[in-house]
């Protein structure tokens, strides 16, 4: 028997994977996750493949009053850039999902396992979130953002030395579906190798 997702029982777990898709971010609204669901969300998140058993990534949980303030903070900070006009728009639209979680990438350097797989290995927790957060019935959206590269904001996440944002990942109920967008050409990427 095919394998269902909890909130979409009609769905294979393919079918599931095949069809999720990134609601724009202030289309993301609460009710969020409750406990039982970040619990759930964090199990699926840490299971991804980890070359080494490094857990080269932490994650920072944001919601509720903690997620007002940060929001906040990026808006204070967003004034003081030469691009406020641009930046200041993109941080509001953090402000609607009631959940964010910042995945960040924690490479341990000089490890016999390049940094770039553990960087690769951030990556998956990221995409793991927008999956799992689809299998409960919410909606995800993966962004990075200024605020993911200026040191004043990462600072507000306590992050330590050599410590990267992989991605911001705001979770919540989704209020109106993603439009469809344009997907690459499986012709256009995909070769077999011939020998
Ligand atoms: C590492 C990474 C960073 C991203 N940062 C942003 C961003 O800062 N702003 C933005 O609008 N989209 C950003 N995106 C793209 C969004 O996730 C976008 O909504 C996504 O491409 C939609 O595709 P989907 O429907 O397949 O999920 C980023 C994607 C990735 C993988």
């Amino acid at each position: 028997m095919a394998s269902t997702a909890t909130h979409f029982p009609e769905l294979s777990a393919a079918d599931l994977l095949a069809a999720r898709r990134s609601p724009m971010p202030d289309a993301l609204v609460a009710p969020g996750p409750d406990r039982t669901d970040v619990d759930r969300l964090v199990e699926i998140a840490l299971r991804v493949p980890d070359h080494g058993r490094l857990s080269p990534w932490r994650l920072v949980l944001v919601a509720g009053e903690a997620k007002h303030r940060w929001v906040e903070q990026l808006l204070a900070l967003a004034e003081t850039r030469e691009d406020a006009a641009k930046v200041r728009v993109s941080t509001r639209k953090l402000a609607s999902a009631p959940l964010a979680v910042i995945v960040v990438s924690a490479t341990i350097p000089g490890h016999k396992v390049p940094e770039w797989e553990q960087t690769l290995s951030a990556g998956a927790v990221c995409m793991n979130l927008l999956n799992g957060a689809h299998a409960l019935g919410y909606g995800a959206n993966w962004l990075t953002g200024w605020h993911a590269y200026d040191a004043r904001a990462t600072a507000l996440l306590g992050l330590e030395e050599g410590q990267k944002v992989a991605g911001v990942v705001l979770i919540g109920s989704v209020a109106e579906a993603a439009p469809p967008r344009p997907r690459a050409r499986a012709e256009d990427v995909v070769r077999w190798l011939t020998l």
